[in-house]
């Protein structure tokens, strides 16, 4: 499953001499299991996960809950937990190729204290045999923190396509252009460490205590975080911090599309007020994600891909993110989930589109036509696509 044995030169302080990308990233994860393998990283990590009914509302929309459910790259379980949680009836399924790290998961599992069983499984999830081994057709695919730390990315993404229903949908959560680590590890090698493979934890810490003192961003206190997590996400083996557009363009040449990134709804909304985002129609959700990321470089990506085939030929769809109230021609738009408001003004027909939208949760032609009509109806369905209101 994994690559012959390179003769490459390993890069200083790598783990083991004599070993591809590949096997020395395994080894990282063997050493360090992700995120934890005691029972306290149970509750410690996993809350940087976007909403399910985010997730649900943009890949799936007006659809079933899932059925079938993969957690690809699930480290010592605490994503599939989770997910238990949320979806107590669904088959879940997760895989990771740290044999240690599914050993813990299972031990945790066999606790009981989680509902339906969940299976973990050991696979590669660049091996082309995947399907074959955990079977295909998941309604929903969650793969959070790594594709950022393989190599060929690409390849996960082709075979993970394999594995998916023809109306399912995949959450990526992938590094960004603005990640820390883009400064941080050629920062940390200026005073001597090495980046590749974590080895002197004390004077790391030091350094990340310095660096904290400096910065003030989402990730909180890098100083205080387990080694499991600094082992991985500042001294892994491999690092793709990339733009969306280029994670976009990967995800493209796999067949993906994407239909919505957390950061979206919020980015697009602080342009709205005077018109501002009118320079950015008609570009498409991806496009559109890729320009305000270009803006504002993401440390971490929370995307939502769907099959491009799939996206062409589904209609427009209520993602039940937002509550809307009408009243005297003005609709004003709510989602606690994405922490957006705003309002609109309608026209007579198209609030009784709307009402219809919202109501059947999917649009007939009909209610369709009330903004497609007209140049200003146009933006308004546009604006709604990348705020999240409406998806398809
Ligand atoms: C940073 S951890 C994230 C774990 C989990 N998704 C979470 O957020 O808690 C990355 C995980 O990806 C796994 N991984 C990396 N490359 C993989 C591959 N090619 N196939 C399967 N798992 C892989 C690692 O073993 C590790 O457990």
């Amino acid at each position: 499953m994994l690559g012959a044995a390179s003769l490459t030169r390993p890069s200083a302080g790598a783990i083991t001499v004599g070993l591809s990308s590949a096997e020395r990233i395994k080894q990282g994860y063997e050493r360090f299991p992700y995120p934890g393998s005691d029972v306290a990283a149970l509750s410690q990590r996993g809350g940087s996960m976007p909403a399910l009914r985010w997730m649900l509302g943009i890949g799936r929309p007006g659809s079933a809950k899932p059925r079938r459910v993969l957690i690809a790259g699930c480290g010592t379980g605490v994503e599939a937990f989770r997910l238990r949680l949320a979806l107590p009836q669904a088959e879940i399924v997760a895989v990771d190729f740290s044999p240690r790290s599914i050993a813990v998961a299972q031990k945790w599992e066999r606790s009981g204290k989680f509902g339906r069983p969940i299976r973990f499984l050991v696979g590669d999830l660049t091996a082309g045999n995947l399907r074959k081994e955990i079977g295909g057709d998941f309604d929903l695919i969650t793969c959070h923190g790594v594709l950022s730390y393989i190599p060929k990315p690409e390849r996960a993404l082709v075979v993970l396509a394999t594995c998916l229903a023809t109306d399912g949908a995949l959450y990526l959560g992938a590094n960004g252009a603005g990640h820390p680590t883009v400064a941080l590890r050629p920062w940390l090698e200026t005073f001597g460490l090495t980046v590749t493979g974590m080895k002197e934890e004390r004077r790391l810490r030091q350094l990340l205590r310095l660096w904290d003192a400096l910065h003030d961003d989402d990730l909180g206190e890098l100083a205080t975080m387990p080694a499991s997590y600094l082992a991985s996400d500042i001294c892994g083996a491999w690092f793709n911090n990339w733009s969306l557009e280029r994670w976009r363009a990967a995800a493209r040449r796999a067949g993906w599309e994407v239909a919505g990134t957390a950061v979206l709804p919020a980015a697009l909304r602080l342009t709205m007020d005077e018109g501002r985002e009118r320079p950015l129609f008609p570009a498409g959700v991806g496009k559109l994600s890729e320009r305000l990321d270009q803006v504002r470089p993401a440390g971490f990506h929370r995307i939502m891909l769907r099959r491009a085939a799939a996206m062409k030929t589904s209609g427009l769809a209520w993602t039940g993110l937002y509550t809307v109230k009408v009243s005297g021609g003005v609709a004003r738009f709510f989602s606690a989930t994405l922490g957006v408001r705003f309002e609109e003004t309608l026209t007579t027909r198209q609030a009784e589109a709307l009402r219809t939208l919202a109501e059947r949760k999917k649009t007939s032609r009909v209610a369709e036509n009330a903004w497609v009509r007209s140049d200003a109806g146009r933006r308004m369905l546009w604006r709604w696509r990348a705020l999240g209101v409406v998806a398809g």
